[in-house]
């Protein structure tokens, strides 16, 4: 296989620069026809050829200044077709070009450029799909005005693209056309279009200088009801960008709409963002609490590329932190805005450590801006997205809430209207501090997890040393590591809960920097134990390595003054414990740490929030980050036998904490949904033991809202097969007809630990709401399996593995971005036990040795393997 790998340090600026695009787009399932015409202007003094990218795209017909050209030949000049570009020898330095090319929609399965799944047309640009629509300069540093004509049949009433529209008409033989006009400059990656009929809602929002918005939501006809959230929420995030960051909106329509058939989650198109329904949709009946909150945060993630990814944008791909980075870090500071600051950064971290972590170890590590890439798609990853935006958020911490926005006004100030990289985002943020950022910007080029050591010394005259210091293992493509540049919040306190944060080395209430190999400071506290905390509220994305003991974590628990330390001290209880259970299976947990939950229990009745999150295990995934040679077996064991050792000796507490909380009417408010996530993290637990299945049965039957009905299916999971059979029957009957609904049921079949897995699963891909064309309903049967059902996935007949491997070279043929995204977890072999890495490896070589394997997985897959081997 001839692959391309793509490198940063081969930026070469546009030969050419194109005003403006005139774009005018007759529909059809297969013969769609793009006819473009584009203002061309030589930039610089070249001679150059112009070079367009054009994936597997037939030229009609092509004309400069209106002079038609003909395809090379021995004896003539002209252009030059092949698969992926199209030459044109150019001698004026500013032109008209004027090219006709053929589109199938219908036959397009990988959901990139142009599709019609679901009865719509629908768009996907970014990152390179462009190219599958029309020849184009296909890079994000090509910026143009877009004039959009867009035709197609009556029975499509809706035809939308960026901008405003300025024409409409009737033709003739039952087709009618729509005009767009897009004035701001901007990349073709996003470009939109959507043409279909929808149901649909609108509003307006006015902005603070005044001007009116007009916003408009389609989803599929009989939808309307599920769509209002999502339109509260972005007027919610268009009022938070104006107050907290200064932001206006600026054209006068914005529109969302939500498809079925979408690869991620959400796209940031200019005035038109395309959604996964998923996205979109919610209500009482169908989405839970999570889904709310998810809701929001998507709609809030793709409004604010409007300024950090649309008005400012990427020079070119490796700068994707640049926007991807910067929006996720805007959106979670607006969800903890919007529900609670606690519960969004533990939810963040969770990611961090269950994915950003793994694939850090993994053989696609790479710093938040590659050096190298073969398929761009597969870099839209957690480490650029979710470790970018930690990074962001250590740049907050530094400079502070009013320094960090100064810089950010500084940002747009220079660079409105460009195309730009992440190391002018980091010159902005200089100007903006005394500090010297410099070794900070090592984060945008260093790969790894960093890991901080604590270490503890009690000198004679009462004082006590400690010493943090920074390591960064090697990865797969860097071995070189050298310090970091990171904010570290610290907590010291003693047995009684005083506090040592009075010292020259904590600076800023309680935040040390460390930028070398190590720093130490003194403490002066005789005839003290002192538990140091460090990386208080996850200040930098790191690993930790301090040995505490039981009671010291306890002691965090008790006095910590940052409730998410409280929170790490519980998690790093039962990892600890956890461990124990691995080395000696069978063994009971210390009676002092019941105890001590118990007591933690009690004290925190009141403050749900905190207590939910405190009475969650760490997931197996969280668990594989702090092991090494992982028997996946033993330590589900271990993961499991702890769990049920957790219900039997917390019985009487976890009942009283389940009888405190009052089951209200259903309503989507911060202090509702920790009152449900509380309860249904307590319920997971008493389910474990057989006296309780009746509270599971009760809760299912009497639940007004999906959050506890899926709680309760959740549950029923640890009860008799026969009681989740039934449950799981009902809610299958009862939501036949919703497929959004029913993804939550293919994924709680398939995360079940069954000897008849496969059965279940191929059944389910039997199912008549299933269809291998869908991503969504694929991620919930396949991907859910090969993420989440551990034990089965990682079984040591090798059955999981092949079942998977089976199923992506189906999947890879038609939509390689999806089947990219789900051979993930057959990579991250690198942590597991040796019998576990060969069943690995022998898969990901049946992937290899594919005959017409996507470059998608190809990429994945080659680097998995060669992982190590050099
Ligand atoms: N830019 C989008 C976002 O983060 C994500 C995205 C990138 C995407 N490529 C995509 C979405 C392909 C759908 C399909 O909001
Ligand atoms: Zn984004």
């Amino acid at each position: 296989m001839s692959v391309q790998i793509k490198r940063r340090a081969d930026y070469m600026p546009p030969a050419f620069a194109i005003s403006t695009v005139d774009l005018h787009i007759t529909l059809h399932p297969t013969e769609t026809r793009v006819f473009s015409s584009l203002r061309i202007k030589r930039q610089g003094s070249h001679q150059d050829a112009l070079v367009l990218d054009g994936d597997n795209l037939p030229v009609n017909k092509t004309s400069i200044d209106g002079i038609e050209l003909s395809r090379k030949s021995d004896n003539s000049p002209g252009y030059v077709l092949d698969e992926s570009s199209l030459t044109i020898p150019v001698e004026s330095d500013e032109f008209t070009l004027e090219i006709e090319t053929t589109i199938a929609p219908s036959r397009n399965k990988a959901l990139e450029g142009l599709y019609l799944s679901g009865g719509a047309y629908c768009t996907q640009c970014e990152a390179e799909g462009f190219r599958r629509i029309t020849f184009f300069m296909d890079r994000p540093d090509v910026l143009s005005v877009y004039t959009v004509t867009v035709v197609g049949d009556t029975s499509f009433p809706m035809l939308l693209s960026n901008g405003n529209p300025i024409d409409k008409g009737q033709l003739t033989n039952g087709q009618h056309f729509v005009k767009w006009h897009d004035p701001h400059p901007k990349p073709c990656y996003l470009f939109a279009l959507v043409a279909g009929d929808f149901d649909m809602l609108s509003d307006t929002f006015t902005t603070a200088s005044g001007k009116e918005v007009a916003l408009e939501l389609y989803v599929d006809k009989g939808k309307q009801g599920q769509g209002t959230f999502a339109l509260e929420s972005l007027k919610r995030a268009m009022k938070w960008d104006e107050e907290v960051f200064g932001l206006e909106y600026d054209l006068d329509i914005y529109m969302i709409v939500a498809v079925d058939f979408f690869n991620m989650g959400a796209m940031e198109n200019k005035g038109l963002n395309v959604f996964n329904s998923k996205f979109v949709l919610a209500d009482q009946n169908t989405a839970t609490d999570d889904d709310f909150f998810n809701v929001e945060a998507v709609i809030a993630h793709e409004y604010f590329h409007n300024w950090t990814g649309n008005r400012v944008t990427c020079r070119d791909w490796f700068q994707l932190s640049l926007k991807e980075g910067l929006t996720v870090f805007r959106d979670q500071q607006f969800s903890a805005d919007m529900t609670s600051e606690l519960s969004n950064r533990i939810k963040h971290v969770r990611v961090m450590r269950e994915h950003q972590f793994a694939e850090d170890a993994s053989a696609m590590s790479h710093p938040i801006r590659p050096d190298e890439v073969i398929e761009m798609n597969n870099f839209y990853t957690v480490t650029v997205y979710d470790k970018g935006a930690e990074v962001i958020r250590m740049f907050h911490t530094l400079l502070g809430p009013d320094g960090f926005r100064k810089g950010m006004d500084e940002y747009f100030k220079r660079h409105d209207g460009q195309a730009v990289t992440c190391d002018d985002f980091v010159s902005a943020m200089q100007s903006a501090t005394s500090l010297d950022l410099s070794q900070f910007a090592r984060w945008y080029s260093q790969s790894g997890t960093p890991i901080i050591s604590v270490k503890q010394s009690k000198l004679d005259d009462g004082k006590h040393t400690i010493t943090l210091s920074q390591h960064t293992p090697a990865t797969s493509e860097q071995s070189e590591k050298h310090p970091l540049y990171m904010p570290i919040k610290m907590e010291v306190m003693d047995e009684d809960g005083v506090q040592y944060t009075d010292n020259e080395a904590i600076i800023n209430d309680g935040m040390v920097i460390l930028d070398k190999e190590s720093v130490s400071f003194t403490i002066d506290a005789p005839n003290k134990t002192l538990t140091p905390v460090v990386l208080g509220n996850f200040s930098a994305p790191a690993k930790v390595n301090n040995e505490l003991p039981t009671t010291s974590l306890l002691t965090i628990f008790k006095y910590g003054k940052d409730a998410f330390n409280r929170w790490d001290a519980m998690q790093s209880i039962y990892n600890r414990c956890i461990s124990e259970l691995e080395r000696a299976p069978g063994e009971a947990i210390d009676n002092d740490i019941w105890a001590g939950i118990r007591e933690a229990i009690v004290r925190e009745q009141d403050n749900v929030e905190l207590l939910g999150e405190c009475l969650v295990i760490p997931s197996f995934e969280t668990l594989c980050q702090s092991r090494t040679s992982i028997n996946v077996q033993t330590l589900s064991a271990a993961r499991k036998a702890f769990c049920s050792q957790f219900a039997q000796h917390l019985e009487s507490s976890l009942l009283d904490v389940f009888n405190s909380i009052e089951s209200a009417p259903y309503a989507y408010n911060q202090n509702a949904v920790n009152q449900r996530r509380c309860k249904n993290v307590v319920l997971a637990h008493l389910a474990r033991l057989p006296q309780h299945e009746s509270l599971v049965i009760k809760q299912f039957e009497q639940a007004d809202n999906m959050t506890d009905t899926l709680g309760a299916l959740r549950c029923a999971q640890f009860c008799q097969r026969d009681t989740f059979d039934s449950l799981m029957a009902k809610f299958e009957q009862k939501w036949s007809n919703d497929p959004l609904v029913l993804d939550k049921w293919f994924a709680l079949h398939a995360t079940q630990a069954s000897k008849d897995i496969f059965a279940t699963i191929t059944m389910l891909c039997e199912h008549p709401q299933f269809t291998m064309s869908n991503p969504n309903r694929v991620r919930s049967v396949i991907g859910s399996f090969a993420f989440y059902n551990s034990e089965m996935f990682h079984a040591l007949d090798g059955s999981g593995y092949k079942f998977v491997t089976d199923y992506l070279l189906k999947l890879d043929t038609l939509n390689p971005q999806v089947a990219a995204r789900i051979v993930t977890p057959l990579t991250q072999w690198q942590g597991f036990a040796v019998e576990h890495q060969t069943l690995m490896k022998e898969q990901l070589g049946r992937l290899l040795n594919h005959k017409g394997l996507s470059k998608d997985v190809f990429e994945k897959v080659s680097k998995s393997l060669a992982y190590g081997a050099d």
